[in-house]
């Protein structure tokens, strides 16, 4: 279980890109965290991660626990060797390696257990078996999207962070994105997932969040996210209008309730 605990972050001076937020992943199950640009997603996964560094981000408030350990003062190294791994945005493959040299990157920093992996690897993305030998700069920006997810399992993780894996994909990509986040559920592993695709994301959750300007404006199962007004309208593509969607920008939060 992951237990995100009045985490505040700021980069620099600047405003908090996470404000007091109060989030919890379960084991085995799919969390999907939704909100538009700048609501401070990638900034989670980050402070998740142990990567807010890299970016002079820092956690100035609470604290993030793994089975009830803290962890927020851990790199990203000692994270994966907990279970945490991150798929960040924007499927940052390592364009001029294989597909299996990219795997095998992805197990770098835990012992064994590499051809196992690499076989189930193969096992869940029949293209990636196909193309395993190619540089990773060939494949589409689909497959390369499997790749990075693929990778991001070498190290056996226990919770999967995902940045916006629907990113740019064409609808039948995304669909299959969502089949692949079940089936790395089906098989134990924790998911953790930012989306501005809250239809994708919600459709295959069992818990949500609605993060806006970094804080947790509603949280529930996925299931009541979907059935609520706000995100029907607001994320879902509902009867929301563009007008509706300014009103709602500098509108005060929801009342958040808890799942
Ligand atoms: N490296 C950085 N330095 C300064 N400010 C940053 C940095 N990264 C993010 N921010 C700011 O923090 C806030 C949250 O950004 P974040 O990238 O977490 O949002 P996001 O929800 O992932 O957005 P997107 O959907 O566009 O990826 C934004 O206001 C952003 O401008
Ligand atoms: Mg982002």
């Amino acid at each position: 279980m992951l237990e995100v605990r009045g985490v505040s972050v700021r980069y620099g001076q600047s405003a908090p890109a996470l404000r007091s937020l109060d989030l919890k992943a379960g084991p085995g199950r799919v969390t999907a965290v939704v909100g538009g640009n700048g609501a401070g997603k990638s900034t989670l996964m980050k402070a998740v991660s142990g990567a807010l560094g890299f970016d002079s981000g820092r956690l100035v408030e609470g604290e993030i626990l793994l089975e009830g350990k803290p962890v927020h003062r851990l790199g990203p190294t000692a994270l994966v060797r907990r279970g945490i791994a991150h798929v960040p945005e924007g499927r940052r493959v390592f364009a001029d390696l294989t597909v299996e040299e990219n795997l095998r990157a992805g197990a770098a920093t835990v012992r064994g257990r590499v051809q196992e992996r690499l076989d189930e690897a193969y096992g869940m993305f029949e293209v990636l078996a196909r193309r395993r030998r190619q540089r990773a700069v060939l494949l589409s920006g689909g497959e390369q999207q499997m790749l990075a997810i693929a990778r991001g399992l070498m190290s056996g993780p226990r919770l999967l962070l995902l940045d916006e894996p629907s990113l740019g994909l064409a609808p039948k990509v995304v669909e299959r994105i969502g089949e692949i986040i079940s089936l790395i559920r089906e098989q134990g592993t924790g998911v953790l997932v930012v989306e501005q695709n809250a239809a994708m994301a919600l459709s295959v959750a069992d818990d949500g969040y609605v993060l806006e300007q970094g804080s947790a404006v509603l949280s529930g199962t996925a299931a009541q996210l979907r059935a609520t007004d706000e995100v029907q309208q607001l994320y879902l593509g509902g009867s929301g209008t563009a007008d509706e969607l300014l009103q709602f920008a500098d509108r005060a939060p929801l009342q958040r309730w808890s799942a």
